[in-house]
């Protein structure tokens, strides 16, 4: 097959585009980054959230190569920044536009990466089942951004004709996700201070259950979605991609801890705006259409987590400095960078 990723720079583009491409597939990547570990893909450096005339041939006036379906992961994905920046969020919005008229166009499929972040902060629910989402109690402009291009996808699907897979993810970690002046994700976050003997700090408290998904198991579900998707066996459903299991954040700091041989020193602060402090994924619905089961529960993905993190260290020693804040595109704000959980 030959499939069109957005947001191919960032940590689950940069994965999926590998795995795909050793799966015997072409990949064409489109972000507006450079990819910073990896060029063993071809991809555009192209901004997808202009305001762009529609062009059959691709997105912006540029000709994109000939593919059969499109995983579109492009947009910014931290939360707290979209409630301080929500223009970000807008820009998502329009992000999925394009990326959906160009799919009208050329009539291809579609794969959206959406988030937990639809349900909200859901104490009120003890299962999160699919149909759960209710944009009523959207919790910040990324929840929002989300919502609305589920929104825009199902509405293409109903006039268009559009074939989709929704899958909503819930903190992907474990591999090219350690860009931390961009991104700051809480495990690889948690990861570099209590390597370097830095106190961490917990938003939200030590009641805080999140739902971590080893990285490989959320790419394994997105290439089941994608070939169901191609050869017509699942179509139009919106599907939760987690492992299944809640964890404190508290557990997820020890597991780091053990696995770096040191105790972390763990301090606690309120939740931070907009951030969800309790998700636990209902993964029934992946596994009964995609014949899909998660392998790798939080203390086996740590390992794995930490051995890399390791290895890109050794090789690139720079990195292991004291951070400051920064924005998606890496300017420093000369603040402590807040450990938000992220979606
Ligand atoms: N990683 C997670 O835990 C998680 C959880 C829930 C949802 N998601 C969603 O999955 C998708 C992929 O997430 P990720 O973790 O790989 O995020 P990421 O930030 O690592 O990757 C997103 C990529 O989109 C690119 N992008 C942003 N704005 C763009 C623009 N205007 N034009 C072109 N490219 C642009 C960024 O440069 C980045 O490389 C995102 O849509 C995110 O919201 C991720």
């Amino acid at each position: 097959m030959r499939v069109l990723v957005t947001g191919s720079s960032g940590q689950i583009g940069t994965n999926l585009a590998l795995r795909l491409q050793a799966d015997g597939h072409s990949v064409f990547g489109v972000d507006k980054r450079q990819n910073t570990w990896t060029d063993d893909f071809p991809y555009l450096l192209q901004d997808l959230a202009g305001h762009y005339p529609s062009f059959p041939g691709g997105i912006g006036g540029v000709e994109y190569p000939e593919v059969d379906l499109v995983v579109h992961l492009a947009a910014h994905a931290k939360v707290h920044q979209l409630v301080r920046q929500p223009h970000r969020a807008l820009e998502n919005a329009i992000m999925t536009f394009n990326v959906l008229e160009y799919a009208r166009r050329l009539s291809l499929p579609l794969i959206f990466s959406s988030t937990r972040e639809v349900y909200g902060d859901v104490h009120r629910f003890e299962e999160y089942g699919e149909e759960a989402a209710d944009f009523a109690y959207t919790e910040s402009p990324y929840s929002a951004s989300k919502i609305a291009s589920e929104a825009f996808i199902y509405s293409y699907a109903r006039c268009y004709g559009l074939s989709y897979l929704v899958f909503r993810f819930s903190n992907v970690y474990g591999r090219f996700d350690n860009d931390l002046r961009r991104m700051s994700r809480v495990l690889p976050l948690f990861i570099h201070q209590i390597s370097r003997g830095e106190p961490i700090t917990i938003y939200g408290g030590d009641e805080k259950v999140l739902d971590f998904t080893y990285v490989d198991d959320c790419v394994d579900g997105i290439a089941r979605g994608i070939y169901a998707l191609a050869e017509g066996r699942v179509a139009n459903e919106t599907i939760n991609l987690a492992y299944g299991e809640g964890n404190t954040l508290v557990r997820a700091a020890d597991l780091v801890g053990s696995e770096l041989g040191t105790d972390p020193q763990v301090q606690f602060a309120p939740s931070l705006l907009g951030e969800v402090t309790r998700y636990v994924a209902d993964i029934r619905k992946a596994r009964d259409l995609l014949g899909w089961t998660p392998t790798t529960p939080l203390d086996g993905g740590i390992p794995k987590a930490v051995a890399w993190f390791r290895d890109w260290r050794a090789a690139h020693p720079e990195e292991d400095a004291p951070l400051l804040n920064a924005d998606e595109d890496g300017v420093e704000h000369g603040f402590k960078q807040p450990a938000g959980a992220g979606a």
